[in-house]
């Protein structure tokens, strides 16, 4: 049996695909701390405008627009390698799914961007399809017909399943990280500060159990010390050269 290892992502996978981090020196809340409303549910809920300008900010930010960079990658090349047993991501810029990971060790923990759904009558869309048409229809609503309703359209509002700020995490989604991070032969954090829970507490929890646990940031993390190893390199560069040395070894 070859090495399982399980993965958790946070936004330092992602600023060499040119999406900011939130915290680091260039990070957007850091530099724009306003932008923090785009994520309210409050907002969103009750608000046209606000509806409108999140949607709008959301097609126009990296986040939207980023392709893939060599990191996330390096983790597809893990998968089919049969090493990776989960990739728990704090990122909803929907870049592993784009890279070619699959849904049988993605968990979105902050939920994602690629996929919108009807917050009345739980209608899934596409958000590509959404975007297509946002300036014909900057606060998309539920075009879905309801035939107990007499065919009427639903009209519920349309969100991302970006998890927004008062929402709750996607059923299941730490259930599954915990269960898989501890049965892992290894845990590798890549690119967060590990101050945002409760994500962050698959690292304890993990540690707990027994499993090494590999950190690769730039700066230092709260759980630092709960490391095995610890990687103070270029994500863009370090991760794919741990994946090779890992699939080398077996
Ligand atoms: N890409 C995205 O989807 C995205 C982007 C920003 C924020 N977020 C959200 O905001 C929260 C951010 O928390 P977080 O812990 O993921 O990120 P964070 O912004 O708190 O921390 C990112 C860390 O990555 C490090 N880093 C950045 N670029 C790096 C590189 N090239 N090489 C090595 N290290 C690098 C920084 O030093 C920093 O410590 C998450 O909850 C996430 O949902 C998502
Ligand atoms: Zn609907």
């Amino acid at each position: 049996m070859s090495t399982t290892i399980a993965v958790l992502t946070g936004a330092g996978i992602s600023t060499s695909a040119g999406i900011p981090d939130f915290r680091g020196p260039d990070g957007v809340w850091t530099k724009h701390p306003d932008q923090m409303s785009v994520y309210d549910i409050d907002l969103f809920l009750h608000n046209k405008e606000d509806r409108e300008y999140s949607w709008r900010w959301q097609k126009e930010s990296p986040v939207w627009n980023a392709q893939p960079g060599a990191a996330h990658k390096a983790l597809v090349k893990l998968e089919q390698a049969g090493m990776l047993s989960l990739l728990a991501t704090q990122n909803f810029d929907a870049l592993h799914e784009k890279a070619g990971n699959s849904s049988d060790v993605i968990v979105n923990l902050h939920g994602t961007i690629g996929t919108s759904h009807c917050m009345k009558c739980h209608k899934q869309y596409a958000t590509a399809d959404i975007m297509a048409h946002l300036d014909e229809e900057p606060d998309p609503h539920c075009h879905r017909r309801l035939p107990y309703r007499g065919d009427m359209p639903c009209n519920g509002i349309i969100k991302t399943d970006v998890v927004y700020f008062g929402e709750a995490l996607p059923d299941g989604a730490m259930e599954k990280s915990y269960e898989r991070a501890c049965k892992a032969d290894e845990l590798w954090v890549i690119g967060s500060t590990l101050e945002v829970y409760p994500a962050a507490s698959i690292v304890p929890v993990a540690a707990q159990a027994g499993v090494p646990i590999t950190i690769m940031n730039m700066g230092s993390t709260q759980y630092d010390r709960l490391a095995t190893r610890l990687i103070h390199d270029d994500i863009a560069v370090a991760l794919p050269k741990l994946v090779d040395e890992t699939i080398a070894k077996g």
